[in-house]
C-alpha cells in the first residue's frame, strides 16, 4: 500500500541540503512565506532557496499555488508573512531592473487583434526604465536577433505574432525573455501547447542556458517526465512544499499518492505508466 512508503522529509528551513553544491551564490531566498488570496490561504509557511546556475522545477495539481509562488517572488502579491530576497534584494528592487525574466502562464495567448512582429515583440523585452524613451541601440538589436536565433525563429523574425503556430508563439516569448539579458528566469508552463519536436528544443535551450551561460531558472511546469530529464531539482508543491530533492530522487507515482493523502482504489494497477509523467 502506498501509505507505507517512507518519503524524505521535504528539506530543512531552506532546503539547503537540495541545493546543487557545484552552483554559485544564492540567487533566490524565500522565508516562511503564506500567501492569501480572497480570503483563502493558497501557500502556507514556504522555505525556499535556490543558488546561481540551478535549474528548478515546481510541480504540483491545478490550484496548488505554482503560479501564486511565482508571482508572489516577482513582487506581483503581498504576501501575508515572510520574506523573500533575490540576489539579496526586495522583489521590485531597482537594482533588479533587467536581471529578471518572466514567461507568464498563458503568455503566448496575445489578442487576437494585436499586430505585433516576433522582432517587435522580442525587443519589448529589452525595454527597461532607463531606456524606455529610447530607439533601440545596436546592443538591444543585437540581443534580439540573439533570442530570436536561439529559440530558432529566425526565418519569422518579421512574422505577425498571430500568424504563428502554438509551439512558435510560445518560442517567442522565451525569446523575450531571454532578450532581457535576465540573469534569473521564471517560466510559468511554457511546454503547454507546443509539440514534441518544440519542447525537446526548448528543454535543450534551457538547459544550455543553465550550464553554458550560468542563467538560473525556475520553471513550473505539469510534464513531470521533460522535468525529470531537465531540472537539477524538483519541488512539489500542494499549498506546501512536499518534496524539494533531485529530481532522479522524485517520487514515482505511489509515493506520489503518499505524499498527496490518495488512497488506492483499485485492487490492480490500471495502467497508468511512470512514464506518463503528468501531474
Ligand atoms: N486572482 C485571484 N484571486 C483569488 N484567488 C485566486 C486568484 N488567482 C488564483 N486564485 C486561487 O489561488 C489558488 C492557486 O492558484 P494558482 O494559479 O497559484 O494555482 P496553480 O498551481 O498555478 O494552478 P494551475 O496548474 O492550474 O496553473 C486557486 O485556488 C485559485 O482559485
Ligand atoms: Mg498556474
Amino acid at each position: 500500500m502506498a501509505s507505507n512508503i517512507e518519503i524524505s522529509p521535504p528539506q530543512d528551513k531552506h532546503g539547503e541540503q537540495n541545493l546543487d553544491k557545484k552552483t554559485g551564490p544564492i540567487a533566490l531566498e524565500v522565508s516562511n512565506l503564506s500567501v492569501v488570496r480572497s480570503g483563502k490561504v493558497i501557500i502556507h509557511d514556504i522555505n525556499l532557496k535556490m543558488k546561481s546556475g540551478e535549474f528548478v522545477g515546481i510541480v504540483g495539481p491545478n490550484g496548488s499555488g505554482k503560479s501564486t509562488l511565482v508571482l508572489s517572488i516577482l513582487g506581483f502579491l503581498k504576501p501575508q508573512t515572510g520574506e523573500i530576497q533575490i540576489y539579496g534584494n526586495a522583489p521590485l528592487s531597482k537594482t533588479l531592473n533587467g536581471r529578471i525574466g518572466w514567461v507568464s502562464q498563458a503568455a503566448s495567448n496575445l489578442p487576437k487583434e494585436v499586430t505585433i512582429t516576433v522582432e517587435e515583440l522580442v525587443m519589448l523585452g529589452t525595454v527597461n526604465s532607463s531606456n524606455m524613451l529610447f530607439w533601440p541601440n545596436s546592443d538591444r538589436k543585437k540581443r534580439v536577433k540573439e533570442a530570436i536565433e536561439k529559440v530558432g525563429l529566425k526565418e519569422h523574425s518579421t512574422t505577425d505574432v498571430s500568424k504563428l503556430s502554438g509551439g512558435q508563439r510560445q518560442r517567442a516569448v522565451i525569446a523575450k525573455a531571454l532578450a532581457s539579458n535576465a540573469e534569473f528566469i521564471f517560466l510559468d508552463e511554457p511546454l503547454v501547447g507546443v509539440d514534441r519536436k518544440t519542447r525537446n528544443s526548448l528543454l535543450k535551450l534551457l538547459d544550455d542556458l543553465c550550464h553554458n551561460e550560468n542563467k538560473t531558472i525556475l520553471m513550473i511546469s505539469h510534464d513531470l517526465t521533460a522535468m525529470r530529464q531537465t531540472a537539477h531539482r524538483i519541488i512539489y508543491l500542494e499549498e506546501e512544499i512536499k518534496y524539494d530533492g533531485p529530481s532522479s530522487e522524485f517520487p514515482n507515482f505511489a509515493e506520489l499518492a503518499a505524499i498527496r493523502g490518495i488512497q488506492q482504489v483499485h485492487d490492480v494497477n490500471i495502467g497508468i505508466k511512470e512514464s506518463d509523467g503528468v501531474i
